[in-house]
């Protein structure tokens, strides 16, 4: 049992250290160093979060790891390789993909993100779930964030490693990720155990921003206060920090968080012609509604007050129609 787990703990370690020599240091490389320097990785991020490469090899890692005496039926178990249906032959199952290892929250390596270099499917490829690989409960980059997110009692929230790396460049050294935008109650109280504050910083997509509403609901459930970061339109944090920088991501994107009655107004509006009537006047209950969900009365009275102005509204009718939501929902 013992051994089998410190095998799989071993494969882990051995592939990261292989897909990065090769990724550094040697000519089969080169093409996934240029792409990575076009994208804006720096040195020190590629030796921080041990990014590497896995050459286009069917049996380059199967050898490496039989050399190395680990036996190639764990390595298939803990998901670094795979096995040919016909005769259950191990391959190699990443294959000229950029490798983002992945560390549970004790820093070991339980997985791996292989990204495809050009286009091709899938972009992305992790590994399977394994005995030690559980999606839902991992967190990218807890293991290092921990500290940082502790000290300043706040962490920042995004969907993937790439946005985690492109943001510690600009000094975010508390962001942390889903693998993609489904956010669990696990993980959630993951954070909860560290901080009582998170930004939201997901893709400005419909899919991220469709996810934001949902995990706030979750965040909150467990008792964290949460802010949003906003992006431009079409913008991931990653594609924002290659075009502006990492100065103007940290002072204009998570700097200007929105809270997250903020966002909701800007949420709700998505999709909305706010001209016609009709919409507008579906926009201002759904917004109400929101309203009516914050706990205290000067938070309430703040948000009315803002509709009411937008809205040329009077207080007096947005407080009524408060009370056919209270009395409809009691
Ligand atoms: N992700 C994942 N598994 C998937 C899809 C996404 O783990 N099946 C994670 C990856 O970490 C990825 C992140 O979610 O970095 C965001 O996914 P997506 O927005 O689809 O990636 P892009 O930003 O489009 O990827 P890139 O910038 O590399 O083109
Ligand atoms: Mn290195
Ligand atoms: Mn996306
Ligand atoms: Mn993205
Ligand atoms: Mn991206």
């Amino acid at each position: 049992e013992d051994d089998t787990l410190n095998q799989w703990y071993n494969g882990h370690i051995l592939a990261a250290k292989l897909y990065h020599h090769i990724l550094t240091a040697t000519e089969e490389g080169k093409a996934a160093r240029e792409y990575l320097r076009e994208r804006g990785f720096t040195k020190e991020a590629i030796d921080k979060f041990q990014i590497g490469y896995a050459p286009n090899s069917w049996d380059f890692l199967t050898n490496f790891l039989q050399k190395r005496n680990l036996p190639l039926s764990e390595m298939v178990d803990c998901g670094l390789l795979s096995v040919r249906e016909f005769d259950q032959k191990p391959f190699d199952r990443f294959r000229d993909r950029i490798m983002f290892p992945i560390w549970n929250k004790q820093g070991k390596i339980i997985a791996f993100g292989g990204r495809i270099l050009k286009e091709g499917n899938p972009k992305y490829l992790n590994s399977p779930e394994s005995g030690v690989f559980n999606k839902s409960e991992t967190l990218y980059y807890i293991h290092e964030a921990r500290k940082s997110i502790r000290k300043k009692n706040e962490a920042v929230l995004f969907e993937g490693y790439v946005d985690v790396i492109a943001a510690w460049r600009a000094g975010i050294d508390n962001g942390v990720a889903t693998l993609g935008t489904a956010l669990t109650e696990g993980q959630a109280k993951m954070l909860r155990r560290n901080t009582d504050q998170v930004i939201l910083c997901y893709d400005s997509d419909n899919a991220g921003q469709n996810a934001t509403f949902k995990n706030a609901q979750i965040l909150e459930g467990t008792g964290i206060r949460v802010k949003v970061a906003k992006l431009p339109d079409g913008m991931d944090p990653d594609d924002y920090i290659q075009k502006n920088g990492v100065e103007r991501f940290s002072q204009d994107i998570i700097g200007q968080s929105l809270t997250l009655m903020g966002f909701k107004f800007q949420y709700f509006r998505r999709g909305k012609n706010l001209q016609d009537e009709g919409q507008r006047l579906d926009y201002i209950q759904r917004i109400l509604q929101e309203i009516s969900k914050l706990k205290h009365a000067v938070e309430r009275d703040h948000y009315l007050r803002q509709l009411s102005e937008e809205f040329s509204l009077s207080l007096e009718a947005l407080k009524q129609e408060q009370v056919q939501i209270y009395k409809s929902q009691s």
